[in-house]
């Protein structure tokens, strides 16, 4: 009768367990801890994360708002997923583009990058840009500012104006202000991309069945960034845009 007792207590033990659980489930906050939504860095819906963190300056779906659109079909047959995950990690330093990763004191982590890399690239459309083979998005080559002049005048007057002041069809984009904000790479991407929600012309649409080259696109580029306001360091000196700008010296 010895092994009596020992049968007991192995099926009490399993029993009490199983009451105290019980009963301690029921005691609200203690172990039913598990939040109802989770924590801003568990999200990975790209959804959620595009629009608390990027839809605010790049528009609901990526159509375009202060900033560009990044569901352009040019833009995404340009900017492979290298240069997104880059961009959106880092920011753009000078310019409102923020960095988003943690590693860059940012909010999203690793996986949020990945989603949001994902997401956008979800927005391509294989047959968007029928035949045309656009101009890389990285300049191959420099550009020359005072042959940029010229470019500007061939296909960006008619909208622009004469000197880039603004024109009937499109406002200025050699203010000082304006180009103290964004990067040569940004007025690259939207000489190619355009912004076609706006009524920018990518660039085969500038000057009718008269694509831009690449040295054309690294040109225009040159000729505006040499009107950036002046400050210590900056690449121009003051004799060369005013050359660019076609001004007596
Ligand atoms: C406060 C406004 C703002 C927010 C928020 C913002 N962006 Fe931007 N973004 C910009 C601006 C302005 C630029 C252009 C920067 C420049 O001049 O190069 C830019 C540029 C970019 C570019 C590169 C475009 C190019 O061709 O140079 C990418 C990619 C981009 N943003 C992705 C994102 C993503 C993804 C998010 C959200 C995680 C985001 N941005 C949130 C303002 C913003
Ligand atoms: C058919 C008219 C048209 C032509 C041609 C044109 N643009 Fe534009 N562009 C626009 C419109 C419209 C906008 C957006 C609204 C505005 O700025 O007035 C714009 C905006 C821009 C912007 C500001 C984009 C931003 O989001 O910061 C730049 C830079 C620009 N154009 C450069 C050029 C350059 C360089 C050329 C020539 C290679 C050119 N554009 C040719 C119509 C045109």
């Amino acid at each position: 009768m010895k092994h009596r007792p020992a049968l007991v207590s192995v099926a009490i033990v399993p029993l009490i367990m199983l009451l105290t659980t019980a009963a301690c489930s029921r005691l609200p906050g203690v172990y039913r801890t598990e939040p109802a939504v989770a924590p801003p860095s568990e999200i990975v819906d790209f959804k959620q994360i595009y629009g608390q963190n990027c839809a605010g300056c790049h528009g609901v779906d990526g159509k375009g708002g202060a900033a560009i659109a990044l569901a352009n079909p040019v833009f995404l047959a340009i900017a492979d997923d290298t240069v997104i995950r880059r961009i959106c990690s880092d920011g753009v330093p000078g310019t409102p583009m923020p960095a988003f990763a943690q590693s860059a004191g940012g909010m999203l982590t690793d996986k949020q990058i990945d989603a949001i890399v994902r997401g956008i690239r979800s927005w391509q459309k294989p047959d968007a840009l029928l035949d045309a083979t656009p101009p890389t998005f990285t300049a191959q080559a420099p550009g020359d500012p005072k042959r940029g002049r010229d470019t500007y005048r061939t296909y960006c007057s008619s909208c622009h104006g004469a000197a880039g002041r603004g024109g009937n069809k499109a406002s200025s984009i050699v203010d000082g202000s304006y180009l103290a904000l964004v990067s040569d790479q940004l007025l690259r991407t939207v000489v190619i991309a355009g912004r076609p929600e706006l009524g920018a012309p990518d660039w085969r649409g500038d000057v009718e069945g008269k694509a831009m080259s690449a040295q054309d696109i690294s040109d225009v580029v040159a000729w505006l960034s040499s009107q950036r306001p002046q400050f210590p360091g900056q690449p121009y000196s003051t004799e060369l845009v005013k050359s660019a700008q076609g001004e007596p010296r």
